[in-house]
């Protein structure tokens, strides 16, 4: 163990509640300790539960219940209308608005890039922008139960609840009240140019602080920590251009997941539930390689967190995430943690890539390129005083330390450590839709991972998902439909390159699995010049390069797959609305029969493993990526690596004014 910096303690406290604004402040990160635990007899900090007596949490139930009492049928009804033009009738309709498919939509990681992409496609299945509405793609989004994120795909799902569920076009442009995602802004030395200017120690300055603050809880802390903080300032609401260099706001500390249901659009059941998803490494293994399929994966809601694997089966309080706990119970009655729940160190632990990062010997990231070794520098500079604990993971405290001890990996750890959620090779966040307790229809799988030389997905991700879900979650979750079971058949059937339903015929009622809807990040239908295909480690777009982004994602989204073309679906619109109502038919006894329309749609978008697509029916793509601004992006890549001199003093800088701060009083 390390100590934190040896500052004293309660000095530190009285300079920071001097500082303290009533707006909040950036050391609002840290948690409360020596709080009052429940009374576990009454109110249980874990639930146990094995794959057969899996439950949802009651609050999950209920708001998933509500929303489909409440919310949905009208959005279906906005959605299909009469549905006339999906060959159904009225009375057809009305049974599907009352028998529901359930819907989720899972992003995957993969940085910036991935947070840009899951926004276009979201873009593109929201009823609220005009032309995915006149596409007939717009909608989905509104009739889905659940949302996914993972890695970089946590940052979109995150800044969608923390900002109240605004349309893509205000969530990352901004408007009057929203201030956007500033994604010009680097991730790391937002004031790029000079490192040592006021500017780029104000914002190290302030982040330190944070983790500081943390760290004087006696909390472990790790790089993290520091990242989730940088993470906060773009994808949380409280930090505008005018004041991103200021302790004016708390930059989104003090923000808690497990208060999202007070945000008032989930509060009215307007959002789907969100899901995030992170994996953890056997602590102590100090594991720096791709993670075993048998390595517990966690999941994070607004109600609790936990692992749904058949070794683990159990969930904690996530309003008490942060609390040691032994066999469910708490050293003593004021041994209790509260708001360790921070929304940037949620969003941050999915995406703590730094132990794969950190193995330079054995990295196999190869988009990891000089920004990201300029990212990692200035983290660890940053924590130099502060680490306490194994700092390449997120450090959480087990809160299930002595339970399920003959199978949980971690049952005799007192800490857990968790990594990024694509660690494991899953990085479309798949896992949790297919918790049998959910009873998912439908997955829309948006995968914007790097898989290939240039930046786009090649499947992998599928192919690990549907493996784990047959070898280790075969008690717990259903199993995936077939897909091109390898990577190279992915790149074969053009699978990877279009949108492809995935189990459209299952041989049982209820289906033995969802319908999946795979959403590849791939190449404008009409052969532009791509500007999707970007470097995980990218960490900032120029103003140009984010709207070109977004608006080429969207319209791929909403322009479907033509064979032999270099053109939009006209039909796409519909074949979206055929799949999305598909499995309420099986919800009558016996199933109704799909309409011809949407038989039609099936023969074009659904996979036959008997009788695969070839690959040569997509044409016309460009796959190299085309730098749309090349002189905004020359001032910045590879900039951090030029510095990492001037970075290191900057930050020995920042703690010297800190100690100032200190002695001055
Ligand atoms: C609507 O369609 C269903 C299924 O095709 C059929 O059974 C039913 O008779 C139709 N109802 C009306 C009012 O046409
Ligand atoms: C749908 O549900 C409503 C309210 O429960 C009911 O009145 C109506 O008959 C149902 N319609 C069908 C087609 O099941
Ligand atoms: C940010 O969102 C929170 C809810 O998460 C809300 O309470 C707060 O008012 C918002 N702040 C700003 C500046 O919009
Ligand atoms: C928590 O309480 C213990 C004594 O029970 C005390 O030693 C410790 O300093 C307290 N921690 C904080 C951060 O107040
Ligand atoms: C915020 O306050 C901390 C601690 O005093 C300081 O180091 C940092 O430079 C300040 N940051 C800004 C943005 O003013
Ligand atoms: C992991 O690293 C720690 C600290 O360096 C060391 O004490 C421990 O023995 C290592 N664990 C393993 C399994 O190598
Ligand atoms: C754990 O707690 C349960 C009751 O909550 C008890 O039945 C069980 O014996 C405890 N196990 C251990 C190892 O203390
Ligand atoms: C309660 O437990 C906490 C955490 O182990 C510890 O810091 C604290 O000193 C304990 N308080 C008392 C009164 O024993
Ligand atoms: C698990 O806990 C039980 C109950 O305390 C104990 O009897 C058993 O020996 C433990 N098993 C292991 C592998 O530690
Ligand atoms: C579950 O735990 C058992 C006992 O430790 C172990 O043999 C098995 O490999 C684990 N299974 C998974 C899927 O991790
Ligand atoms: C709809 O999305 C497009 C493409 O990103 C965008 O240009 C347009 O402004 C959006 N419209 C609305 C109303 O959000
Ligand atoms: C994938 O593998 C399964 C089981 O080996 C096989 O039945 C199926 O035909 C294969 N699918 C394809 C598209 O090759």
């Amino acid at each position: 163990m390390r100590s934190p910096l040896a500052l004293p303690a309660c000095l530190l406290s009285l300079v920071l509640a001097t500082l303290a604004q009533n707006e909040g402040s950036p050391i609002d990160y840290a948690p409360l300790v020596n709080q009052s635990c429940p009374d576990t007899n009454t109110a249980p900090l874990i639930r146990q539960f094995t794959p057969e007596t899996q439950s949802l949490h009651p609050d999950e139930s209920s708001f998933i219940n509500a929303r489909l009492k409440d919310v949905i049928p009208q959005a279906w009804a906005d959605w299909i209308g009469d549905g006339s033009k999906i060959g159904y009738n009225q009375s057809v309709v009305d049974f599907f608005k009352n028998n529901s498919a359930k819907i989720g939509i899972s992003i995957s990681g993969g940085g910036y890039r991935a947070a840009q992409y899951g926004a276009g496609v979201l873009s593109g299945l929201d009823a609220r922008n005009d032309s995915a509405k006149q596409a007939g793609t717009g909608g989905l989004l509104q009739v889905s139960s659940y949302i996914a994120g993972l890695s970089g795909g946590s940052w979109v799902t995150g800044s969608l609840f923390f900002n109240d569920f605004p349309t893509i076009e205000d969530l990352v442009f901004g408007n009057d009240h929203l201030s956007g995602w500033i994604l010009d802004l680097d991730l790391a030395a937002p004031d790029g140019l000079n490192l040592l200017n006021d500017a780029n120690q104000y914002f190290f300055g302030s982040i330190l602080w944070s983790v500081i603050a943390k760290a004087n809880k006696w909390i472990d802390t790790s790089l993290t920590d520091p990242w989730a903080r940088m993470i906060s300032y773009h994808f949380l609401n409280e930090t505008t251009r005018s004041n991103f260099f200021t302790n004016e706001t708390a930059h989104g500390a003090g923000q808690l997941w497990s208060n999202i249901p007070l945000i008032p659009s989930y509060a009215q059941h307007q959002t789907p539930f969100p899901l995030i998803m992170a994996d953890s490494r056997p602590a102590g293994s100090n594991l720096t390689t791709q993670l075993a399929p048998e390595s517990v994966v966690y999941e994070i809601t607004p109600l609790e967190f936990g692992s749904w694997d058949p070794n683990l089966s159990a969930m904690m309080n996530l309003s008490y995430a942060g609390t040691h706990l032994s066999n469910g119970t708490a050293d003593n009655d004021t041994a209790c943690v509260r708001a360790f729940d921070q929304a940037g160190f949620i969003m941050g632990s999915s995406a703590s890539l730094f132990n794969q990062i950190l193995d330079f010997a054995n990295n196999k990231i190869s988009s990891f390129g000089k920004d990201g070794q300029g990212l990692l520098y200035s983290l660890q500079r940053l924590l130099r005083s502060t680490r306490t604990r194994a700092d390449d993971v997120a450090n959480w405290p087990n809160p299930f330390h002595n339970i399920k001890n003959d199978t949980f990996q971690d049952s005799a750890s007192k800490w857990l450590e968790f990594i990024d959620g694509s660690s494991n090779a899953e990085n479309v966040p798949l896992g949790p839709m297919f918790v049998k307790a959910r009873g998912l229809d439908m997955v829309v799988a948006v995968d914007g991972s790097a898989d290939d030389l240039q930046s786009w997905p090649n499947g992998s991700s599928i192919v690990f998902t549907a493996a784990r879900l047959t070898n280790v979650l075969n008690a717990s979750h259903l199993p995936f439909p077939p897909i091109p079971n390898t990577t190279d058949q992915f790149i074969s059937t053009g699978v990877r390159r279009r949108p492809t339903l995935f189990g459209c015929n299952p041989a049982q009622n209820p289906p033995e699995y969802p319908l999946v809807l795979y959403l590849p990040n791939s190449p404008p239908v009409k052969g532009d010049d791509p500007v999707t295909n970007t470097g995980t480690f990218q960490i900032d777009y120029t103003q140009k390069h984010s709207r070109l982004f977004i608006d080429q994602t969207h319209t791929n989204t909403i322009a479907g797959f033509l064979e032999k073309a270099a053109a939009a679906d006209p039909q796409w619109g519909v074949c979206l609305q055929c799949a999305a109502v598909d499995r309420a038919r099986y919800k009558s006894s016996p199933p109704i029969i799909r309409s011809e329309t949407c038989a039609e749609c099936f023969t074009r978008y659904c996979f036959d493993p008997a009788h695969p697509p070839d690959g040569s029916l997509v044409v016309g793509r460009k796959v190299n990526f085309v730098d749309p601004d090349p002189e905004g992006l020359g001032k910045v890549v590879g900039f951090l690596q030029k510095n990492v001199v001037g970075l290191s003093l900057g930050v020995v800088g920042v703690i010297v004014a800190v100690a100032g701060v200190i002695g001055w009083l």
